[in-house]
């Protein structure tokens, strides 16, 4: 896929800031923005009321002051826990935000994003279809729209049904399934977005050659990156937010 139909940057952050701040929030968009990003993904899930908002993990042990699932707790429970605290101290109070927040932000300071469906256990549908149904809203007058990633085809298969003209990525983990280009074709996927190890430049052509894009993850070396762009890779997603200069 050539660049003049690929409109995100070479460099993306990782859930915002990588490790230099607390992993999806505003705050770690905003340490990205302040290093040069104009790019970010970012990990979307739904409270158990409906609410969408980012978090990574399908619980809130790890990153916030709170216990349990997401998945179980409203919205109103969520906004009240701590999600900066655990990470250092200068970012204690920072809040879990919703996904309508960082969208908010993101149109008012140019930032780009992809928006990864991270789908509770379970609700891997109906999240996919109210992520992507309200992103086609908060988007409708932009010119470039967020990249909608997941590593479930189920996800991306409602988010195809909800809002058809989303860009789509395919996530993989590590080793890439052999039927990648399958599933990629199955949800009409723009881009293939694997993890940066199981790459080569053969997979980057073959996904190329087939009117695919390449992303991958998460990649924080500056000469594995230089590698991978020269192999055609689209865009890297990395933590090093601070060691790899944001490339358009
Ligand atoms: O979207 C790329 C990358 O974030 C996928 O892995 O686990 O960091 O969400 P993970
Ligand atoms: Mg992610």
């Amino acid at each position: 896929m050539s660049s003049t139909v690929w409109p995100y940057p070479k460099t993306i952050a990782h859930r915002g800031a990588g490790k230099l701040a607390p992993e999806n929030t505003l705050a770690a968009i905003r340490h990205g923005v302040a290093l040069g990003y104009r790019a970010t993904e970012i990990d979307v899930k739904l409270s158990g009321d409906g609410v969408s908002l980012l978090m990574h993990d399908d619980g809130v042990n790890r990153t916030t002051n709170g216990r349990g699932f997401v998945a179980n707790k409203s919205w109103r429970e969520l906004a009240s826990l701590d999600a900066g605290a655990w990470h250092s101290a200068a970012f204690t109070g920072e809040p879990i935000p919703t996904y309508g927040n960082v969208v908010a932000y993101c149109r008012a300071n140019d930032v780009l994003l992809n928006t990864e469906i991270k789908p509770s256990t379970g609700r891997e549908r109906e999240t996919g279809a109210a992520v992507a149904l309200e992103t086609q809203l908060l988007f409708s007058d932009a010119a470039i729209k967020p990249l909608l990633s997941s590593f479930s085809t189920d996800a991306l298969i409602a988010a195809r049904d909800a809002a058809p003209d989303l860009p789509r990525a395919h996530l993989f983990k590590n080793p890439l399934p052999d039927d990648w280009l399958a599933r990629c074709k199955q949800v009409d996927a723009v881009a293939l977005d694997a993890n940066w190890l199981t790459l080569t430049e053969r997979i980057v052509q073959t996904a190329h050659d087939n009117g695919l894009a390449v992303a991958c993850y998460t990649c924080n070396d500056l000469a594995a990156a230089e590698k991978l762009w020269a192999w055609g890779v689209d865009s890297i997603i990395t933590d090093a937010v601070d060691v790899i200069a944001f490339r358009r």
